[in-house]
């Protein structure tokens, strides 16, 4: 790993100042998770550095960039159709510059798709771009023709980029980049490159930062928060950085994910009931319920190994609430092993589940695997696990009314007058109030529960 800060690189942005009559509007689009969001609003807050306006029309656009997501092909396909659509815009403007940036155009076949089949699109680039987007972008106004980048891998870990934040009381914070895991029906460690996480002193200094600037809800961003500090010259991992975190005064709280239960530990589980700013709940995708299908995923835990933890969890955090990831229909899965996962999903009692079906990713070793079940079955199976689910976490949130809750007010909801919190277990409320509550906290009694949405009323 390599610390590099970022620089503000003058002659870039003159050039890019030249290009135009008038200052220039991007238009910049993250799809996929909440790393790829961070990454976006990274690019944007390069973008204004550079110069650059931000609208939320691409009509409005001198540079529209997708941030794109390669996970399932279907979100592929959605970018693939989405930057279609662009032509005609191009058509009209031929000054507007369209690039193509993150997961997606890590892979060689993409970048060609793109070069072949999409000839109005200008500057494509990789996820590890995002501080030298100035200089592409005025090489790309230099040469006047297309700049696409083939995928590389840079081991860099940049600091101190300008951001422009989504929200203005909930930050995302990475805390390290990357994948090892190699789980063999994922995409990501191609695409992401190696595992490198950012220094404690690092963190800490953007921890600040977002306290001071009155964030609430800091969320910690890895693909595998657990074996966060591997190769640092300091010796912590996530249990102790947390740890760290929860020293810091002010008012706030602390999510995280994603958890690997592979590398989730006790001690981990044991932070989190020590200190009131880490939320008591864990996203722990556990993707099938099958041993015989883990270790065919390469997760290098057992079903059994994994409840031994949700089980330590319930002991010791007082109303913990679980979420988790799953896949139906992993090449091979049969039906008794999707039962299996039923089963799970029975004893950990989930209160909210992310569903998918499984997508073939080229490259990948589960794409070499012999894949018999049927597309129907696939999503026969994902009904299935869709209302035992449903069931499960109404029960849940049943249990939920009568009581009081500190929630953070996030936003109004679809009914008139209404507004959503959220409650430390990541559950959602609704309840009336005035709009001035949103983005700090309030005390909420919950009334009703449907499904996994609660009602209730604001405690004066
Ligand atoms: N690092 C995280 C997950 C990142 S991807 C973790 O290990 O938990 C988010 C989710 O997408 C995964 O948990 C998995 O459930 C799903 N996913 C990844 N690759 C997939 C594929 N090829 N087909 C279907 N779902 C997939
Ligand atoms: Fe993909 Fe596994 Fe890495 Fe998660 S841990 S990003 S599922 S390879
Ligand atoms: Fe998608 Fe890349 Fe995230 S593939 S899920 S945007 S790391």
């Amino acid at each position: 790993m390599n610390r590099v800060d970022f620089t503000h690189n003058t002659e870039a942005v003159n050039a890019i100042a030249a290009h135009y009559d008038s200052p220039p509007m991007a238009f910049v689009h993250s799809y996929g998770c909440q790393q790829n969001v961070n990454d976006g609003e990274k690019i944007k807050g390069v973008l204004v550095d550079a110069g650059y306006g931000l609208c939320d029309k691409f009509e409005d656009a001198d540079l529209i960039l997708f941030n794109t997501c390669a996970v399932r092909e279907h979100a592929e396909e959605r970018v693939f159709g989405n930057v279609g659509a662009l032509k005609q815009l191009k058509a009209k403007n031929p000054n507007l510059i369209i690039g193509i940036c993150g997961c997606m155009t890590q892979q060689e076949g993409v970048v060609e798709r793109l070069r072949k089949s999409y000839p109005f699109v200008d500057l494509v680039f990789g996820v590890n771009g995002i501080d030298t987007l100035p200089q592409l972008l005025a090489e790309k106004m230099g040469a006047g023709k297309r700049l696409l980048k083939t995928p590389t891998e840079r081991y860099d870990v940049v600091e101190q980029m300008p951001i422009q934040r989504d929200s203005t009381f909930r930050a995302w914070l990475p805390i390290m980049y990357g994948c090892d895991n190699f789980c063999s029906y994922c995409i990501v460690p191609y695409v992401r490159g190696r595992e490198r996480s950012r220094k404690s002193e690092d963190i800490l200094h953007e921890f600040r930062q977002l306290i001071s600037a009155g964030y609430k809800e800091i969320t910690l961003l890895g693909q595998n928060v657990n074996s966060y500090g591997k190769g640092l010259e300091e010796s912590l991992d996530f249990a102790d950085l947390l740890e760290k975190l929860c020293q810091e005064e002010g008012d706030f709280h602390i999510r995280f994910m994603t958890s690997h239960p592979k590398d989730a530990t006790k001690k981990l589980i044991d932070t989190i009931a020590k200190y009131p700013q880490i939320c008591n709940h864990l996203h722990l995708p556990v993707q099938s319920g099958s041993n015989r299908v883990l270790k065919e995923m390469n997760r290098h835990y057992t079903v059994e190994q994994y409840l031994d933890l949700i089980d330590y969890a319930k002991q010791k955090v007082d109303g913990i609430t679980f979420s988790s990831d799953i896949i139906i229909g992993f090449p091979g899965e049969t039906e008794e092993e999707f039962e299996q996962t039923l089963e799970l999903i029975q004893k950990v009692e989930y209160m909210q589940l992310f569903t998918f079906i499984y997508s073939k990713r080229n490259g990948t070793r589960a794409a070499e695997m012999p894949d018999p079940i049927t597309r129907k079955e696939k999503t026969d199976r994902m009904g299935r696990l869709l209302k035992a689910q449903e069931e499960i976490a109404s029960r849940l949130a049943k249990g939920m009314v009568g009581k009081t809750c500190r929630v953070l007010v996030e936003g109004h909801s679809r009914q008139e007058g209404t507004l959503t919190g959220r409650l430390n277990n990541n559950l959602v409320v609704e309840f009336k109030a005035d709009p001035a509550l949103i983005g700090s906290y309030a005390d909420v009694i919950i009334e009703d529960a449907r499904v996994t949405m609660l009602k209730g009323s604001l405690i004066k």
